[in-house]
């Protein structure tokens, strides 16, 4: 029970507004956070493609970097969702042993495949939520938290794994158009599940979370730019908002390299750490 004035304002509990969130942004979505089946099939798929397609590791290693940052070198961690490895093996290459969690076998058998010589990455397939009797320095995720349902109870579990921190790196999953759109007088449009669920379900449960935002970009092939302009443009007739400076905006931040067109688009990574309690009484 969370006495503070903040808390009672809100209308509702913060780990309900947490879990309206999941799945939000579709029905593939929705359907992958909420249904274990069509999650496990969505990454037997995709496990095949992963390394092909760049993700946040690849088109900006710098949120590697940051990482090792907060948590440290030569320690002991558990990276969850760790996936076929992206951030897994550069970490075992800081740190003394690196527990990978996964709850796709088929994104785990990928990385096993390139662990090669690295003799301390122990992969243990399953959901961070029903791991148990874990110790360590410091527990990390990169974009998988996406499908946790009872936020409170997961993170007093991973809490309760952590000698010292807990980080999850976050990449918001906005518009495309979002810097564009915030750049005008009309605040969070299809902005949806955000970093802010989770600093409120930390504030319920007494525990002063830090976050930090990273801008980052990520390079988008445009194929042809007209259907880019049609969506705006619909943006901006669904919210009032002048097509003209939207499209205009949007030029400003496209390419052209070798012939190919991108779009240089602005993301934010964030950067959501507490302090681990393994050591709490
Ligand atoms: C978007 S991928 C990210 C993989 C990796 N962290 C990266 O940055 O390349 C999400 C991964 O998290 C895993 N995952 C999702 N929810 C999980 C949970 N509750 N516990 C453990 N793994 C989870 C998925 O199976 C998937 O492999």
């Amino acid at each position: 029970m969370n006495n503070s004035l903040y808390i009672s304002q809100l209308k509702k509990d913060t780990n309900d507004m947490w879990r309206e969130t999941l799945g939000c942004s579709g029905e593939i979505a929705y359907k992958r956070a909420h249904d274990d089946k069509i999650e496990k099939e969505f990454w037997e798929k995709y496990s095949l493609i992963y390394d092909t397609i760049p993700s946040l590791y690849d088109y900006w290693p710098e949120t590697f970097d940051k990482l090792v940052d907060i948590i440290g070198t030569q320690k002991d961690v558990i990276e969850f969702g760790a996936g076929t490895g992206k951030f897994t093996l550069p970490m075992a290459l800081k740190q003394k042993q690196v527990t990978a969690i996964d709850f796709s076998k088929d994104m785990l058998q990928k990385l096993q495949c390139k662990i090669g010589d690295l003799t301390n990455i122990h992969t243990v397939h399953g959901k961070i939520e029903d791991m148990e009797n874990y110790n360590v320095d410091s527990v990390y995720s990169v974009n998988a938290i996406y499908r946790i349902s009872d936020m409170k109870v997961a993170i007093k579990k991973i809490r309760s794994f952590a000698r010292e921190k807990v980080v999850f790196v976050w990449t918001m999953q906005r518009s495309k158009y979002d810097e564009i759109l915030n750049s005008t007088n009309k605040k969070g449009i299809l902005r949806r599940q955000e970093y802010i669920h989770i600093m409120n379900i930390l504030y319920d449960l007494g525990i002063d979370g830090n976050l930090e935002i990273m801008d980052v970009h990520k390079k988008i092939k445009i194929d042809n730019i007209q259907s880019n302009y049609e969506e705006l443009k619909e943006i901006a007739g669904s919210y009032d908002l002048d097509a003209d400076y939207l499209i205009d905006t949007f030029n400003q931040r496209v390419t052209n390299e070798n012939g190919i067109t991108y779009y240089q688009c602005p993301q934010k990574v964030a950067y959501i750490y507490f302090d681990g309690c393994a050591n709490c009484n």
